[in-house]
């Protein structure tokens, strides 16, 4: 599988319309959202799969999330809600400078209710965790409420990737520095 493949080029989510271990976090609007460590099970895989369906318009196939859920290098995180899957996201871990957000994607009906915020708090620990300096994502122009979520959390814009989509849609390039507490965040 090509790096292209494992990062956001040619989804970047929807635009402004779009519909192991173990950790907790919360949803501020009820309820709580618990975040695991995927596996390459089929239950995993489906899983993932439905997100992937449900969020962009090129899902992974998969083989290919079945390849990120067994590879050393990602990181995968399910989270569950309400007994439900409600979303997933990975990252690729390049100690000791660099964590690469692959993907992430939360289901509509869990939308708005801190699911994604959860799994990337968890990301980001998973890479302070592995003595990473800094995160990177990339992210279409127009997805409004992805770049709300990121710019929450900290990521600032460092570039900007012409016509990198398949629809000639820009990219931003997004960093979040990992260092001692304050630094960019
Ligand atoms: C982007 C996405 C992952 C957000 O998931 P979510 O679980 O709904 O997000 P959260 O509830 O954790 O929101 C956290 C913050 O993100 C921002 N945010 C999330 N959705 C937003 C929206 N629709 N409009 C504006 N801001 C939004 C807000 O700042 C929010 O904080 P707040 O609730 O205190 O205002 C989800 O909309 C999704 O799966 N989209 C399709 C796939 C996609 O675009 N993935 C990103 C590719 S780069």
């Amino acid at each position: 599988m090509s790096s292209e493949d494992r990062t956001e080029k040619g989804r970047g989510g929807e635009g402004p319309e779009d519909r192991g271990r173990s950790g907790k976090g919360s949803i501020e609007r009820g309820g709580s959202v618990a975040i695991r460590r995927g596996t390459p099970c089929d239950a995993d895989v489906r899983a993932v799969r439905e997100m992937e369906l449900a969020c962009f318009r090129h899902p992974w196939s998969e083989v290919t999330i079945a390849e990120s859920l067994s590879s050393p290098a990602c990181v995968f995180l399910l989270a569950e809600a309400e007994g439900s899957f409600a979303g997933s996201a990975c990252a690729w871990m390049i100690p000791p400078f660099e964590c690469q957000v692959g993907n992430i994607g939360v289901m509509p009906g869990f939308r708005r209710r801190g699911v994604a915020e959860a799994l990337m708090v968890a990301l980001r620990a998973e890479a302070e965790k592995a003595g990473i300096a800094e995160m990177f994502l990339e992210v279409r122009v127009s997805n409004a409420p992805a770049r709300a979520l990121y710019e929450k959390l900290g990521f600032t814009t460092v570039d900007i990737r012409k016509k990198y989509y398949e629809n000639t849609e820009d990219a931003l390039v997004m960093r979040l520095s990992l260092g001692a507490p304050g630094d960019d965040r």
